[in-house]
């Protein structure tokens, strides 16, 4: 098993990454010093596949697990559901020395890191991520939060977990559309942050698209190190850690033109990606070979490249301006340099969609 620490001083903490290292979810727990009484939250799908061998290695560790279910999809990452998971935390007893088990995606995730931000003022959770997006990144960096009809991630907090568990076993089980989504945020990464991951995917994506262990742990890790390293330099994205904004601007636009049914977001993002950088490109900022080497390992995992044409220019503009991180009509736009270096560029929701 290979071991990443986010530093973050007192809130430092661990990510595992391996295969199988589901069953060492109790003695992981266990070793955090929590009391015995404490919570698996998960959804019903994740529940008939791993709830079974995470309970038995919880108990298997001395520790006396209730377990709360929500149903799968993101529309239940609301306010309803987190009450229902206040609900059952209370009837369950679990108390301030307690825990909370987020046994899946990215949606248990947030509504668990959130539920346990608030529970008792805040208790300690984990992160046992299931997708590939959760592995790489939501479980990472400690943004919870739940959604408001006006909005995605509207209303959260901060809270880092004690642990983050990644089994890259889960993985075989997840729905290919969900594992290749879960890649563009991976070569996002790479894209961003490290040349030499972007050229080990270059190499090595037909293994990684057929879930050979060692290149699945050898990537999730560096890219569990790569989003350590920029959350310890900006816990509560006061800056830097908006560099994993990339693609996002205009993937965030996609989604919410489509009303967030027609595309998964790890799709949107892989079109932004491309848009960013041909705007990267069209300011100067990168060379050509940059736009088509990102663009041709995008398309090889399968996702799409080019953004919908029936989204016209105008709409996605408005959308973008509109998005909670524009400020006067303007955007922190994350621009390629090259593979690997990016800078940021105030720019004009006009000015992006000219170029995308
Ligand atoms: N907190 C953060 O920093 C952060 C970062 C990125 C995204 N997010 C959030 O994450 C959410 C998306 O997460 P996601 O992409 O993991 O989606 P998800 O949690 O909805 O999971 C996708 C689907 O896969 C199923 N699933 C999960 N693991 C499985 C497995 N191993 N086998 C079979 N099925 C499995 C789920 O039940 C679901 O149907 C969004 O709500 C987004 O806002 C948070």
């Amino acid at each position: 098993m290979e071991v990443v620490n986010v530093e973050l001083g007192d809130r430092a903490y661990p990510i595992y990454v391996g295969a199988g290292c589901l069953a060492d979810l109790g003695t992981r727990l266990a070793e955090t010093g929590c009391g015995k009484r404490v919570a698996v939250v998960t959804n019903s799908t994740i529940a008939n596949i791993y709830l079974g061998p995470a309970v038995a290695s919880l108990a298997g560790a001395g520790l006396d697990p209730a377990i709360i279910q929500i149903p799968d999809g993101e529309e239940h990452k609301n306010l309803a559901w987190l009450a229902f998971v206040y609900d059952r935390l209370i009837d369950a007893g679990v108390d301030r020395g307690g825990a909370l088990v987020a046994l899946g995606g990215g949606v248990v995730g947030d509504l668990t890191g959130f539920a346990a931000a608030t529970y008792l003022r805040g208790i300690d959770f984990v992160q046992v991520p299931t997708t590939l997006l959760a592995q790489i990144d939501a479980s990472i960096g400690g943004k919870t939060g739940i959604n408001h009809p006006a909005g995605k991630n509207l209303l959260g907090a901060f809270k880092q977990p004690r642990f983050v568990l990644a089994d890259v076993d889960c993985l075989r089980t997840l729905p290919r559309r969900e594992f290749v989504a879960g890649l563009a945020e991976v070569v996002k990464t790479g894209a961003i942050l490290d040349a030499e991951l972007f050229a080990l995917l270059e190499a090595e994506l037909p293994a990684l698209l057929q879930l050979e262990r060692e290149i699945l742990v050898r990537v999730i890790r560096r890219c569990c190190q790569l989003k350590a390293i920029v959350v310890a330099e900006d816990e509560t994205e006061g800056g830097y850690r908006a560099i994993l904004n990339f693609g996002h601007t205009v993937g965030h636009a996609i989604e919410s033109l489509t009303d967030y049914t027609t595309y998964l977001h790890g799709e949107a993002v892989a079109m932004g990606m491309v848009a960013a950088a041909r705007v990267s490109h069209r300011l100067g900022f990168c060379d050509d070979a940059t736009v088509r080497r990102l663009t041709k390992l995008i398309e090889r995992c399968g996702l799409p490249t080019e953004v919908p044409a029936d989204l016209g220019r105008d709409a996605i503009a408005l959308a973008m301006r509109t998005d909670k991180k524009a400020l006067a009509g303007t955007i922190k736009f994350v621009c390629l340099e090259g593979i690997g270096t990016t800078r940021f560029e105030r720019l004009t929701c006009e000015e992006i969609v000219r170029y995308i």
